[in-house]
Parts: C-alpha cells; structure tokens; sequence
C-alpha cells in the first residue's frame, strides 16, 4: 500500500525506509535504518525528484501511482547517480515510458553505465544556471561536484524557495512518519546521526560543499529537500551553519576525542587516566575504544572536536591494526585544524607513536601536542607524571571552570547584593564576555537563579552566538537584566549583528566595567551578575551554563522587561503581506527599503551592511484566499480557514494563539 506525505500542497514525498538495512554503503552501521527520499512535484507538468534504493522500490512505486493517479510522469530529474538513488531508475523507465530525463552530460555517462534502455530518445540535458518551468515552479539547476560525486547536482525551486539538495543535509536514520526536522527533537536526538552522515559521506569534501554553500547564501531558501532524513522548513540557518563547521573543518566543541586500541587494558589505563586528569582540569572528553567503536563515529566525534588523543599498543611492529585504520580512515576524510597528541605503548619496542604521527602528518594543520606518552607494558608511577604532562599542556587550551569552594564564596559575598536577583524573570538580557583585549555581547531570553547557597545562575546561549564561544573558552560572564524602557535599538545592536565582523562597544556607550573586567550595560537596566562558569551542558543549539555568581549589583528599580512585554510593547509590528511594496531586504537583519533602486553607498540603518547584504523582492501579488501566523512562534498557516482543531506543527500551540494576518 502507498505511504506518502505532503511536503507542501504540491510536493509529495514518495520515499521509503529502510531499517533491515544493517550497513551503509557496505561500511556504516544503520542502528536506526535510513530513509531514501524522492519527491513528486505535481503541477502542470508531473516532476519525480530523483528515484530510490532497490530495498525499498515496492513502495516507492506504488507511492509513484497514488500520485500520479492516471497522469502521465512528465519528467524525472536525476541528481545523483549512486544506486541508494538511481537504482529504481530503469524501472521507472519501464512503467513511464512517456518520462523525460532530465540530467547533466556527467549523470547522462553515468546513467548509460549503469544501464542499458534508450537513454538518448528521452533525454534533456541540462547545465549549471538552466531551468525548467512546470506551470507554478521553476527549477533551476545548480551544479555540485563531488557533493558526493563528481555529477551530482541540486535543484532550486526559485518560485517556491525550495532547495532539492541531493546528499547534501541529509541524516542517518529512518524518519519514521515523522518528515520534517521539527517534527522531532533533531538537536538532541538527530545531529550526531547527521554528523555521522556528513563526515563520512561527504566530509573528505569540505571545499566542495563549502563552494555549494556558497551558491547557496544567494538564494532565498525556504525549505531543504535531502534526499536522506528530514525536510527542513524551520531553523535552516543552525543546520546550514552545523555546514559550515563541518565543510571548513572547525571545531564544533572545544573537547577531547580520546580513541585507543588496547589488546590487554594497559593502554586503556593509560586513556582512562588521562581522562580523569583532564575532567579534573575542567576539559571535557569523549573516550572510543576502537576495537569497540567503527572508525565512522570515532571520525564523526573527530569532526566535532577540537582535539585528539590517539592511544595505541604496538602490534607486528606497527599499529594496532584497528587503529591504524582509524587513522587512515581519518585521514581520507581530510581531517583538519586539529591539536594532536599520542600514547604508545610497547613491552620491547613501543614504535605505535611514531607510525600514529605519520598518518597524521598527511593532514592538512595538524598542530601535535610536545608532551608525549610512551608506555612499556603498563602504567608505572613514574609514567603518571607523563600523562599529568599531556593532561596539563592540552588543559592550556582550555579555561578552567571555576570549582565551588568555600573560600572563593567568603572572599565575594560581600560583592553580591541579594536582592539582584529578584530582578531576574523570563526577560530579556544582555550578556556580555571578554576574551583578551575582545568584548562582546548578545542577547538572551534565559538567565535564572539556580541555587542561593552558594550563589549560581543558570544561562543559555545559542551556540551560533560569537559570545557563546568566547564563554565556553574564558569561563566568565557578565549578565545585565533589561528593564521595560529599554529600545528596540539595544535589541538590533547586541541582537541583530554579529562580534564577528563588528565591534560592539565602540559605538555603544552605556556600559562600566564589572570587577571581573567584562562590561555591563548601565542604560535600561536595573540589576547585572558577573560570574564564573561552573558547568556547560550541551543542548542542541543551545549550551546552559551554569556559574557561580562573583558580583552582583542593584542598578535601578524599573521593572524588568519581560519577553510578553517586549512583543507586546517594544517588537515592531510585522507588516500585513498584502501591503509590501517593491524594495530590497537585508538579508543580515530583515530590514526593508522600499524604492526601486537602492543606492549604491546605501547602509543598512538597523545593522549597518552594506548595499551587497541586499536583495531585490517584489511586491507582494494580491493574496488568495487567507493567512493565520502563530503568535508564539511565528509559523504562518495559509488556506481558506484555519481549521478549528488546528495544531502549529512546530510550537503545538492551537488556534486561539493564532492571529488572522489577511
Ligand atoms: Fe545517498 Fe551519495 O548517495
């Protein structure tokens, strides 16, 4: 029986999961299964975006002539050849004779060498920059070598703002009836699975997908159709930026991969204490025994991290074997900007350090730790220092979370008033951070009193923020709590900009220094904590940090802002649809000119950018039928009413918190 579901009114997944499937392209395990997606745009013309795996082509096929109902398949568009994709397309062929394939001159070759119906009478070839119009779409077809191999490309629904992106953004695992990314906890049950996928599939070409992304930023993308995992309509942005790390090979996490082979347990002593010394300086590690552990979740974590400590016995005069293919494997993946270090161990001759090293220097900025561990056998005492060694020099990246102790609360009580923290609510906060000679703020939503003996407060902080790095590497922060006078200006200055192309103290002047000298902001504010971290608990796009208070100051008794409020009463109103004028857009922060030409030394007023952070956008055609936006998160449902039982797919909200746009 057919199993479909509509990504939009006119686009339909027609895909299948796999779950018996035990490994991936013959390598990587699939605990979870995977899903192969493909999708039939049905509009003047009838479209299939790409076929599907053999496994699954039952249903596919059957998916295929739900859809269709009768119609004829006017095209099929192949991205990508490798058969997880391809493989059905010879039976597709079969059924629709009619079907016209449209591809690249590189999958053409590829299609003839996988297999042998008459291409050349139901061929159109395409190239980078054309496009196909099928009555209410317009695909555009984007090359993107080697994002996974050398003839894939994507295609761009310019009219929709839908991105078909082939291998790209896609995920291990089935998607179990669940399509779109917010339809489930991605952040916390998805991303590694999606990491996984990424640095194994496509992470050898970083500066491939890097040049895809870059294609990309031009455009006004609205949702993500991968043909593996789900569907993005929502939070695009973090997953794309998850993108960017990974193609441009930097660290997610500043952490400690530790992987070792150990025949015996003595080099696994050896990795366990190393661990242990550094959890005790505040470093976190994650800890893979390779015989245990594939090399693609040892790679994966390799991507995520910011350092690697690689343990290794000596075997046959080399390295143990399951290490070493790691390492090779590690390297085919192009592993980069990395901090390195080793232990080797050996009862007569301890080579394994040495050998690991070499593979590693095959990689591009590899930067190897001096201190080195070389074990005979097992660990003695005097091998202990050798380790505390490692354990200090890596530590040296890292800053120390501030451990509660007694004596560090006494010598600040008398620098906490208590009654700062009855200012703090579910507000909104300005949260400041030094690293050296840099500061830097943002905004945030979540700032609460944690606990009163001793005095913590918990943060979180979006990840893609520059002062969420600079906290997880100085362990300090300063958070100042607004108070309800406080403009929409203070929110575009430390909210609608980055600290990564500007500096925002220079042309903000309502700041002091705190004693721990990070500024707070002393205009619209009535209270601000400096305090030192104490934990950092990874959330998805969020980390909380938890952090023992070193100060904190009264500044003033206006109420604090609250997040009802600031909707309420400081958020500008959106404009109805129906009255946007022709203009430009920023694309940094939103903000629109309306006139036809934008001057050329224009300068965004909220952001600052420049004439190239623009786009061009029409005016909006008279709208059909109506439009509701939900009020809690944003989500805009179109059609002729809102039904009364309806739920927001993304916050779950119902009606009554949805307002009527037109
Ligand atoms: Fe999902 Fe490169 O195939």
């Amino acid at each position: 029986m057919y199993c479909t579901r509509k990504v939009t009114d006119d686009i339909i997944w027609v895909g299948g999961n796999d779950r018996r499937l035990s490994v991936f392209e013959g390598v990587y395990k699939c605990p979870t299964g995977v899903s192969y997606n493909s999708y039939l745009i049905k509009d003047d013309k009838t479209v299939l975006m790409d076929t599907i795996d053999r496994a699954v082509s039952t249903v596919f096929f059957e998916n295929i002539e739900h859809e269709l109902d009768g119609r004829p398949l006017d095209y099929a568009v192949i991205q990508h050849m490798e058969p997880d994709h391809s493989a059905t397309l010879a039976e597709l062929v079969l059924r629709h004779p009619e079907t016209v394939i449209v591809c690249n001159a590189k999958l053409a070759a590829m299609i003839r060498q996988y297999f042998d119906f008459d291409l050349d009478s139901r061929l159109m070839l395409v190239k980078e920059g054309d496009t196909l119009s099928t009555g209410r779409h317009t695909l555009n077809f984007v090359m993107a070598p080697m994002v996974h191999w050398p003839e894939v490309m994507v295609t761009f629904d310019s009219d929709k703002g839908i991105l078909f992106s082939a291998d790209a953004f896609g995920t291990f695992g089935a998607i179990n009836g669940a399509l779109f990314a917010d339809e489930v906890d991605f952040w916390h049950d998805c991303l590694d699975e999606a990491r996984r996928y990424y640095c194994n599939i496509v992470g050898k070409y970083g500066p491939q997908v890097m040049a895809l992304l870059k294609k990309a930023s031009g455009l006004k993308i609205n949702m993500i159709l991968p043909l593996h995992g789900y569907v993005w309509r929502a939070g695009l942005g973090d997953f794309i930026d998850k993108y960017v790390h990974w193609a441009s090979y930097e660290p997610e996490e500043k952490a400690v991969v530790i992987a070792y082979a150990s025949v015996y347990g003595n080099t696994a002593n050896a990795a366990e204490i190393l661990s242990c010394r550094l959890r005790e300086k505040g470093v976190p590690t994650y800890m893979y025994d390779v015989s245990m552990t594939t090399p693609d979740y040892v790679i994966s974590a390799a991507f995520k991290c910011s350092h690697l400590v690689f343990a290794s016995t000596t075997y046959n005069a080399g390295i143990f074997v399951r290490m070493e293919e790691l390492l090779h494997d590690l390297a085919a993946h192009n592993i980069q900007n990395r901090k390195a270090a080793f232990i080797e161990n050996g009862t007569w001759a301890a080579t394994s350090g040495k050998l690991m090293r070499s593979i590693m220097e095959n990689c591009k900025n590899i930067t190897f730790m001096e201190s080195t561990v070389s074990l005979k056998s097992s660990v003695k005492p005097e091998k202990l220092e050798d380790i505390e060694a490692l354990a200090d020099e890596i530590a040296k990246d890292f800053t120390k979370p501030v451990h509660y102790s007694p004596a560090a609360e006494d010598a600040v009580e008398t620098r906490i008033d208590p009654v700062a923290f009855n200012k703090l609510s579910y507000g909104l906060f300005v949260l400041t951070a030094r690293d050296g000679d840099q500061l830097n703020g943002c905004i945030i939503n979540t700032a609460q009193m944690l606990t009163d003996n001793p005095k913590r407060i918990t943060i979180a902080v979006n990840k893609a923020n520059l002062t969420h790095d600079m906290i997880l590497k100085t362990g300090e922060f300063n958070v100042s709590v607004l108070t309800e006078s406080v403009p929409m200006s203070v929110f575009e200055h430390f909210g609608f900009q980055s600290g990564r192309n500007t500096h925002k103290f220079i042309s903000f002047e309502d700041f002091e220094m705190a004693q721990n000298g990070i500024p707070y902001i002393t205009a619209h504010t009535n209270a601000f904590f400096s305090a030192k971290v104490v934990a950092a608990a990874d959330n998805g796009t969020h980390t909380l940090f938890t952090a023992e208070v070193t100060q904190a100051e009264v500044l003033g008794s206006e109420p604090s802002v609250t997040y009802a409020y600031y909707f309420a009463h400081i958020k500008p109103k959106k404009k109805p649809v129906e009255t946007q004028k022709a203009g430009w857009v920023c694309k940094i922060c939103g903000y629109v000119y309306e006139g036809d030409e934008l001057p050329t030394d224009y300068e965004c007023p909220i952001c600052k950018h420049g004439p190239e952070d623009f786009e061009r956008i029409e005016a909006a055609p008279a709208p059909k039928g109506h439009k509701w936006v939900c009020e809690i998160c944003g989500f805009e449902y179109e059609g002729e009413e809102l039904p009364a039982d309806y739920t927001c797919p993304l916050c779950k909200h119902g009606v009554e918190d949805f307002k009527q746009v037109y």
